[in-house]
């Protein structure tokens, strides 16, 4: 099988990578040859790495070298079985580009999109043949994460996601088929782990040091402001905006004005210098009372597990998957829906009802699928 890679960014090599390293020929596209030399150094360089940890030897990674070849125009991806488009996210620059995959490829060929935030069935009415058109979404660094949320589109060929995840399992990836849906599973899923965390900041009840503790204290590789800092605020921030509005608005989904506030300024976290912390220092946390520990984590992890219940009852994907995902995709220490029976569903509810009590706001509603798994 030949593998086309459009669009030679970040994502787009690591996917390259990782399609030569389950022995595809792969044709990377990008419209810069100096993206696709940085690409080209980037796969070398990722891949000297592997050689070091006794993964790969260096005749191996020669002969993935070997299968990666790059080019400037979207023509040289004739004759791919499968071709990812990891290019700019914006609708209509897809929408374009999909229309000229369309016309130039045979119907056989599947063209998939690695969109994080946007409509694959959106994307996909933009082809005469819209039923080859499916979600692939991978993960950052593409090589290392092991998650691949498949999406298929409502016009998709019913085929195609269980035909996708046979390759995904072959390239040694974790794949979770779900809906066309915004944010799919783990975008969805993970935003009260900032939203929550920037509220619980706004409203004076504890410091970002002090949140940033509490949630690594519970296991988490990165507290929320770190890890916002690290995303960016200007790509975390569209994609909150993005799934709030894709969801009429639900004030489950809000954007924080304090993080629109860095955008606006430019603070955009670590790659800029400075965004919540100020970098290359980054955080100094010190330590918490055990009260407020248990104020920040329950309220976060309670959010996090009453959308994780919301998102298997509105069928996204089991429940298992559900985990998977969340595990698989952004590291999270357990699965949402496991840590929620660990933790006792009546304790997250009593939780969530408390807040609503306090707050008297939709976003602290609770799932009627968490509601139905304590009933019975
Ligand atoms: P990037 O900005 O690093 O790379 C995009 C590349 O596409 C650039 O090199 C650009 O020259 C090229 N490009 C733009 N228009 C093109 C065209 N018409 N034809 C060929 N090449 C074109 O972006 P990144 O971060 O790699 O993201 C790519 C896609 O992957 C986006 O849809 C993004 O939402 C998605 N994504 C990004 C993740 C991340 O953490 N960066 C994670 C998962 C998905």
């Amino acid at each position: 099988m030949t593998v086309g890679i459009l669009g030679g960014g970040a994502m787009g090599s690591g996917i390259a990578q990782v399609a030569a390293m389950a022995g595809h020929k792969v044709t990377l596209v990008d419209l810069s040859t100096s993206v696709l030399q940085k690409a080209l150094l980037s796969i070398q360089s990722q891949l000297e790495k592997g050689i070091e940890k006794g993964k790969i030897t260096s005749q191996e990674k020669e002969q993935i070298l070997e299968r990666i070849s790059v080019a400037v125009e979207i023509s040289s991806l004739v004759g791919c079985d499968l071709v990812i488009e990891a290019i700019i996210e914006k609708l209509e620059v897809k929408q374009k580009v999909f229309a000229e995959l369309d016309a130039l490829l045979p119907p056989a060929t599947i063209l998939a999109s690695n969109t994080s935030s946007l409509s694959i069935t959106a994307i996909a009415s933009a082809c005469q043949y819209p039923d080859r058109v499916v979600g692939l979404h991978f993960f950052n660094p593409a090589n290392l994460m092991p998650l691949v949320e498949i999406i298929p589109a409502i016009q998709t060929r019913v085929e195609i996601p269980a035909l996708l995840k046979e390759w995904m399992l072959a390239w040694k990836k974790v794949p979770v088929i779900t809906k066309d849906t915004p944010g799919f599973i783990v975008n969805r899923v993970a935003r009260p782990f900032y939203s929550e965390a920037l509220r619980i900041l706004e409203e004076g009840i504890a410091t970002k040091e002090e949140i940033d503790f509490s949630m690594k204290k519970l296991g988490f590789k990165m507290g929320p402001f770190e890890l916002m800092d690290m995303i960016g605020h200007d790509v975390n921030y569209a994609v909150t905006e993005s799934v709030f509005t894709a969801f009429y608005f639900d004030p489950r989904f809000k954007p924080s004005l304090t993080q629109k506030k860095l955008v606006e300024a430019g603070w955009l976290g670590k790659k800029t210098g400075r965004g919540f912390y100020a970098y290359p220092e980054g955080p100094s946390l010190t330590d918490v009372s055990s009260t407020l520990q248990n104020k920040i984590q329950n309220r976060i992890l309670a959010m996090l597990i009453n959308e994780a219940y919301d998102a298997h009852y509105l069928c996204l994907a089991s429940e298992e998957d559900i985990d998977l995902a969340m595990t698989k995709g952004v590291n999270y220490p357990k699965g949402l829906i496991a840590w929620g029976k660990e933790w006792g569903l009546a304790q997250v509810a009593l939780t969530l009802e408390g807040l609503y009590q306090a707050y008297q706001e939709d976003r602290y509603r609770l799932s009627v699928g968490l509601k139905n798994r304590i009933t019975g």
